[in-house]
């Protein structure tokens, strides 16, 4: 029987601390119902042919793993090689890629995509590791996408859950209390842009302003703690104050624009808790913490705003992985 082996790994959205955790401040995360599947089959070829049906690539690498392919491939030929020197081991096979997250939107499709990719293929060539070690070589790929990502995206859709991270300590599994009553909306501004080149825009400013920007920092790392304390307490009134005072203090930093404030006022002004960019910005996603009984009234007054609105929750599961046949 042909062996197929599917990896799946959930997308992500920052609750609080997106940019500020590149200079190592805490950010607060969480894991969402959203994911991308990636299978490993089998196949009579002498190559990895890799095909994702959301981004229309059909690429074939060969067991060399020549980088003399698109430069999408190119993170994917990175764990491979990580792989091989790792753990002296590459089999020919057919990766399908399917994603359920809008690309560039915020929300880590490419960290899940990779999360997913390195466990269904080292699962694939029947090699057991430990999650950090998924997370770390899946960091790698994020590292050729994004230039130098502090790390939070590959951690969250490895773990799943919510967690608090920072680049010089690692994460924190936060005991979130989930409730019924709140829902989590997704605000997709439909424009797509570059994670790295928002983080270097947000730098280059950092260095401008040393003096502003490091208190403003430091009140951001602050915020993320008590963002967490307000999830574990189940205050989600305080977490959406919170996450309200995080959105100006992204937009200080240069990385909101007039379609994300004007969801982000509109969600505000028809009863949400908390509205705020998620990931790197410049487009990409809002994220809404709504009490549920207003949701549909917050889905309309945005809806004008933004090329779609999903309403989505947190996923306790991780990067999983499954043998087929
Ligand atoms: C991207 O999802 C989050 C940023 O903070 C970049 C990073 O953490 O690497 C903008």
């Amino acid at each position: 029987m042909t062996r197929v082996i599917e990896g799946s790994a959930p997308s992500k959205a920052i609750i609080v601390g997106e940019h500020f955790v590149v200079r190592d401040q805490p950010a607060i995360a969480a894991a969402l119902n959203i994911r991308t599947y990636v299978k490993a089959k089998e196949h009579s070829h002498e190559y990895i042919r890799i095909i994702s049906t959301n981004l229309g690539i059909d690429v074939k690498i060969d067991m060399r793993l020549s980088r003399k392919v698109p430069s999408d491939i190119v993170p994917f030929v990175r764990i491979l090689e990580i792989i091989r020197e790792r753990f002296d081991d590459l089999r020919p096979c057919l990766v399908i890629i399917s994603s359920e997250i809008p690309v560039g939107s915020g929300m880590g499709s490419s960290a899940s995509t990779f999360t997913a990719f390195t466990a269904a293929y080292l699962k694939f060539i029947d090699i057991e590791v430990s999650l950090d070690e998924i997370s770390k070589i899946a960091y790698e790929a994020e590292c050729i996408v994004h230039g130098k990502p502090s790390g939070i995206d590959n951690t969250i859709t490895t773990y799943g859950g919510v967690i608090a991270y920072r680049k010089s300590e690692g994460f924190l599994r936060i005991n979130a209390k989930l409730s019924e009553e709140y829902v989590w909306l997704i605000a997709d501004t439909g424009v797509r842009r570059s994670t790295g080149d928002l983080v270097r825009k947000v730098l280059e400013l950092y260095d401008k302003y040393v003096d502003i920007f490091m208190p403003l920092y430091h009140a951001a790392g602050h915020l993320a703690i008590e963002a967490g304390k307000a999830l574990q307490n189940g205050d989600y009134v305080r977490l959406g104050e919170l996450m309200n005072i995080n959105q100006g203090m992204l937009s200080a930093i240069g990385v909101s624009t007039l379609q994300i404030e004007e969801i982000v006022y509109k969600a505000r002004s028809s009863g949400a808790l908390g509205a705020k960019l998620t990931g790197a910005g410049g487009g990409g996603a809002v994220l809404i913490l709504a009490k549920r009984c207003d949701a549909t009234k917050i889905k309309n007054a945005v809806r004008p705003y933004a090329r779609q609105v999903l309403e989505t929750n947190i996923s306790p599961k991780g990067v999983e992985v499954k043998v087929i046949s």
